[in-house]
């Protein structure tokens, strides 16, 4: 079919709404390639409507690329598994509509720029999962003379919105902390970990203190609440709002608060690495990880 077909009322395809560009053909340009270099290629394939970018990609795959790699799973916006970036966006593909894009012009289909290729719109995702293995799990104190656990209805809910998280990753491929600057990745645990440590710090029955953590070895403070991280959440998490921030207020209170600061005096405690710090970076110096335990630096522009 030609790519010059009129689209008419009567021809427009499913899903597509009306007085949108519907071509009887679309054109996906997909970035191919590894880790040593590529460049983008033009599909050109039929437009049937009511697809999602996920489904043409499979398309391509299935007829005229059948070397192309891409990740998926669910197809419904709960693995976390396709994100990409859809003309320039990061974007879950199996939750990006066709008719929500200008089909009259090529869409870009990139791998996350964030995190190193393998292979077309495959990334390494491990670092991700190397900040996760730093952070101390929850931990809680001891249950109730019943034998239960018991907590507000409005701690629930405050911290069940972090929990919706999917780790699909697209707030940490769109932070410019380390988007554009690998050498901050050392101290810089990145938007979905500052939703995770809010999480547990936010947590009533949670008994470890997180914030020298936090401050010194995840970089808190280089966060500048651009909110970009927040925009591209897939599941709505007000990261920077509802996370980022209360981190930092706690990280302040626990360094800056003079009564704090004079308790500290009196029983001449300094601030030492906590244990539980300790042991929490341990995994990683035994798998040869780097990771700075020194101030995190900062970003130069
Ligand atoms: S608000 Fe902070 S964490 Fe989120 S994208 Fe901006 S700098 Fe990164
Ligand atoms: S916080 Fe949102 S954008 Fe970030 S990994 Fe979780 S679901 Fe994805
Ligand atoms: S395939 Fe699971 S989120 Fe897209």
């Amino acid at each position: 079919m030609s790519s010059e077909a009129t689209v008419t009322a009567a021809n427009r395809p499913a899903g597509a709404p009306a007085g949108s560009s519907s071509p009887a053909d679309v054109t996906m340009r997909l970035w191919r390639g590894d880790a040593s270099g590529g460049g983008f290629v033009d599909y050109t394939i039929e437009n049937l409507g009511g697809e999602v970018v996920l489904d043409v990609v499979h398309r391509i795959q299935a007829e005229q690329a059948p070397d192309l790699a891409v990740r998926w799973n669910c197809k419904a916006g709960k693995c976390g598994s396709c994100s990409a970036e859809v003309n320039g966006k990061p974007r879950l593909m199996c939750m990006t509509r066709m008719s929500t894009l200008e089909l009259s012009e090529p869409i870009t289909i990139s791998p996350m720029r964030g995190n190193p290729v393998i292979r077309d719109l495959v990334t390494d995702v491990s670092f991700h999962f190397a900040v996760a293995r730093r952070i101390p799990a929850f931990h809680p104190g001891p249950r109730e003379a019943d034998g239960t656990y018991r907590m507000a209805q409005v701690d629930v809910e405050r911290v069940q919105e972090f929990r919706k998280c999917i780790e699909c990753f697209l707030c940490q491929n769109v932070c410019h902390v380390i988007r554009d600057h690998e050498e901050n990745k050392p101290a810089f645990a990145g938007p979905r970990f500052f939703a995770r440590l809010a999480e547990l710090e936010m947590h009533p029955l949670d008994t470890l203190d997180r914030r020298e953590l936090i401050s010194r070895d995840l970089g808190v403070g280089l966060c500048n609440i651009t909110k970009c991280c927040s925009e591209v959440c897939p599941e709505g998490i007000h990261i920077t709002d509802n996370a980022i921030i209360p981190l930092k207020e706690r990280v302040v209170d626990a360094r800056y608060d003079p009564i704090a600061w004079l308790g500290r005096k009196i029983r001449r405690r300094p601030s030492p690495t906590p244990a539980y710090v300790t042991a929490a970076l341990a995994p990683a110096a035994a798998t040869g990880e780097v990771i700075s335990t020194e101030p995190a630096p900062r970003a130069t522009s």
